[in-house]
């Protein structure tokens, strides 16, 4: 079986957030069960194009010049698509260094659509390949299924397309007038193709089109299809919802084990973890915190936006501080968040730190030297912290949403400890947010309790393979649907 994955960023070449993890994990999992998996994703200016062996040129009718797909000698192979014009920019993968979205996004991810197709279609002098599954994620990758519908309307063979939902809010809007920039026919500029409330829509176009849809939990499978979660999508949905599923992710156990990681000022495991403790006074100390053990020391590691409470934390701080807990954020985005969590650790330096860039290294230390951690996200697609948090014995506080909710279970009334791994509120208010820390804070005074909870946390199984066998069993089941003309 051959599948060509599409994203667009990928560990650790191009990150801005949980979709480059699974850019970097999902397809070696895949892999090493035996599919035979290549990835397309941009080519940003990493890695340095020494490192490339190969490369071949592929146009398209979106470009002047041919673009260039270039790869190194790993496996699975990762194509990068080279067009220095659209993606060797100062900024991220999608912005320019002041937060507004690039004007051509439309022009530069629809490349990169294009050239998934012509791969798929055989089209590329030199690269003689073609999957049975496209794999495509998020919007940057939604008019893929698109493009191959419309190949068979000419008569043309095309392979399955699966299109994973990592997060439904960001939706690849665009002016109408842009499909016929794209040469796409207007005629599919409506309520089941690419419109999405007068606007064209890659993410509408990949829900429209796709054979499969999945998102990145079960939870947020069925969320999506309600009013409240849907987006405007739901409607869309829930027409859909025979071929829509959810498959959680799971976490990078290379690069995130406290045992090994190369980040840690000391290592530890679930049966010994006294390098936790010296992983916290470390912390401690770095950030310029009061060096006392026995303060609980809260952890958060986020894109500082709405969706991820950022304003619920900000509401409760006040009150955690008094009550003389630590506080450690580490993120990036509203300034206006940015600004005020300055402020408030600037007033409270020995128990609060807060520091506004993307740090690798720093979140390793975090996610090791925190006793709690705090995500109390309004709505999750699935979330990797509160996993890495789990998985490095930092229990963590959550909304019960998304996939936040199919990995946290809640130690409520210290009941059945044995199966529980930490903290989970329903309403997304800080109220409920506050009440939900100070119970945390209550079951780290008791040691042994606590230590349970720990023990419970890190032996769970985060592991991609879960996740791979189930693709894997999907697609299957998508090309069975396809032979057999369901
Ligand atoms: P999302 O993709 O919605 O931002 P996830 O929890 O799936 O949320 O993934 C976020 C990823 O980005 C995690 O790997 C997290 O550690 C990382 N991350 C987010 N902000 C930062 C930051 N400021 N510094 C380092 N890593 C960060
Ligand atoms: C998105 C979601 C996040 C998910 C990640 C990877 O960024 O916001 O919840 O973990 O994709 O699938």
């Amino acid at each position: 079986l051959r599948t060509l994955f599409i994203f667009s960023e990928i560990v650790p070449y191009s990150k801005t957030g949980g979709l480059a993890d699974v850019g970097g994990a999902l397809p070696l999992a895949l892999a090493q069960i035996g599919v035979d998996v290549r990835v397309l994703v941009p080519y940003y200016g990493q890695p340095t194009l020494g490192d490339l062996r190969w490369r071949c040129a592929v146009t398209t009718p979106y470009t002047g010049e041919a673009a260039e797909l270039w790869s190194l000698a790993e496996q699975p192979q990762i194509l990068f698509l080279r067009y220095p014009h659209y993606y060797e920019r100062d900024g991220s993968p999608y912005q320019d260094g002041e937060g507004g979205d690039w004007p051509d996004n439309d022009r530069r991810f629809a490349l990169l659509n294009r050239v998934a197709v012509e791969i798929a279609q055989g089209r590329v002098p030199g690269f003689d390949w073609r999957p049975d599954i496209l794999h495509a994620n998020d919007w940057q990758t939604g008019l893929i299924p698109y493009l191959l519908d419309l190949e068979t309307r000419v008569g043309a063979i095309r392979p399955a397309t699966l299109f994973t939902i990592h997060n439904l809010a960001y939706q690849g809007r665009f002016a109408p007038s842009a499909m016929a920039s794209l040469h796409l026919p207007d005629s599919d500029f409506h309520w089941l193709g690419t419109e999405l409330h007068g606007d064209f829509s890659f993410m509408k176009a990949g829900l429209a089109y796709s054979d499969q849809l999945t998102t990145v939990s079960p939870t947020y499978a069925q969320e999506i299809q309600t009013n409240a979660f849907g987006m405007g999508l739901d409607g869309l949905l829930r027409t859909r919802n025979r071929q829509l599923s959810g498959i959680l992710n799971g976490i990078d156990t290379r690069q995130w084990n406290p045992a090994t990681d190369p980040h840690l000022p000391a290592h530890y495991s679930a049966q010994d973890r006294q390098g936790k403790a010296e992983c916290k006074s470390q912390l401690q100390s770095s950030l310029g915190l009061y060096p006392d053990p026995g303060m609980f020391l809260l952890g958060m590691i986020s894109r500082l936006v709405e969706q991820k409470g950022t304003d619920m934390v900000l509401d409760i701080l006040p009150d955690l501080l008094r009550r003389g807990m630590q506080v450690v954020i580490l993120g990036s985005g509203d300034k206006s968040f940015e600004q005020r969590l300055l402020e408030m650790a600037a007033a409270h330096p020995a128990q609060m730190a807060a520091r506004i860039t993307f740090d690798e290294g720093l979140s390793h230390r975090i996610e090791a030297g925190t006793d709690a951690f705090l995500m109390p996200s309004r709505f999750e697609p699935c979330g990797l912290n509160q996993m890495y948090s789990l998985h490095y014995g930092t229990l963590p506080i959550v909304h019960r949403t998304g996939g936040l909710a199919d990995t946290v279970t809640d130690a409520e009334d210290f009941n059945h400890l044995e199966q529980r791994n930490g903290f989970v509120f329903t309403n997304p208010n800080s109220d409920a947010l506050h009440d939900t820390v100070l119970r945390a804070e209550a079951l780290f005074r008791q040691p042994i309790l606590w230590s349970q909870l720990q023990d419970q946390a890190m032996t769970g199984d985060y592991s991609w393979q879960h996740s791979a066998h189930a693709y894997l069993r999907l697609y299957h089941e998508v090309l069975a649907r396809r032979t057999g003309g369901r």
